[in-house]
């Protein structure tokens, strides 16, 4: 019976698909719906969760974490804002996390310290996105490619970027970042790296005062 019954959940919840999105291999896609809810009903073993181009204002973090095999996560263009921290409490296998084009504000130590496989994080185009808290990044050792271009960041601790062994690709221009020491030091550390900086760095990276 308990069998029977897991099988029958296990069949709904393969063939089950929100009605605005496309469903397949795995993929569940929502692109462009004009979505001001998340999803109901997407279908426990999926892989990859597009929501992009949306009106989604915040993300249900228990509906959410549901979704344990997510390893790409795109909820670009949407109006995600405030803070973010508890929503992804238990997703693990995620590699791509994709919130550009949002309204975030505020980055935290908890915002994606339980993301320990992220490998790719896009954070760029909030142009509310004031604060990078010192630390943000320490429980996400993997991170190859991080994006935080056209924000309206003024300061960012060297520490929260230089402590990421494998970063490889970082996206700073286009913020008003604030020219003292602690810039400089970012700028120099930059310099030294064989990190590459998308957007042109010189062009892109200027101090504002
Ligand atoms: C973005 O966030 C700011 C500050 O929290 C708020 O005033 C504004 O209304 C938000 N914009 C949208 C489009 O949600
Ligand atoms: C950091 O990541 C590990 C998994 O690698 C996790 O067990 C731990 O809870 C995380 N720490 C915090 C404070 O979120
Ligand atoms: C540089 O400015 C930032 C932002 O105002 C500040 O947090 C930081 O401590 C300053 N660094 C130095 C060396 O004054």
């Amino acid at each position: 019976m308990v069998v029977l019954l897991s099988t029958i959940i296990w069949t709904i919840g393969s063939i089950s698909c929100p009605k605005e999105c496309t469903c397949q291999y795995l993929t569940v896609s929502c692109t462009g719906k004009l979505l001001e809810e998340f999803p109901t009903i997407i279908p426990l073993d999926t892989k990859q969760l597009v929501l992009a181009e949306n009106k989604l204002s915040y993300l249900p973090s228990l509906e959410l974490n549901f979704l344990s095999d997510l390893i790409y996560l795109d909820c670009s263009s949407n109006t995600l804002g405030k803070d973010l921290d508890f929503t992804f409490v238990s997703m693990i296998k995620l590699i791509y996390l994709d919130l550009s084009f949002n309204n975030l504000t505020q980055v935290t130590f908890g915002t994606f310290s339980q993301l320990s496989s992220l490998v790719v994080l896009k954070l760029s185009d909030n142009p509310s996105l004031v604060e990078i808290e010192k630390d943000s990044f320490a429980n996400n050792t993997l991170l190859r490619h991080l994006d935080v271009s056209r924000c309206s960041l003024m300061f960012i601790d060297t520490s929260t970027v230089r402590d990421l062994p494998n970063l490889k690709r970082l996206g700073i221009g286009e913020n008003p970042w604030f020219c003292n020491c602690s810039f400089m030091e970012l700028c120099s550390w930059l310099k030294e790296t064989g990190i590459t900086i998308s957007g042109e760095f010189e062009k892109d990276v200027f101090c504002s005062r």
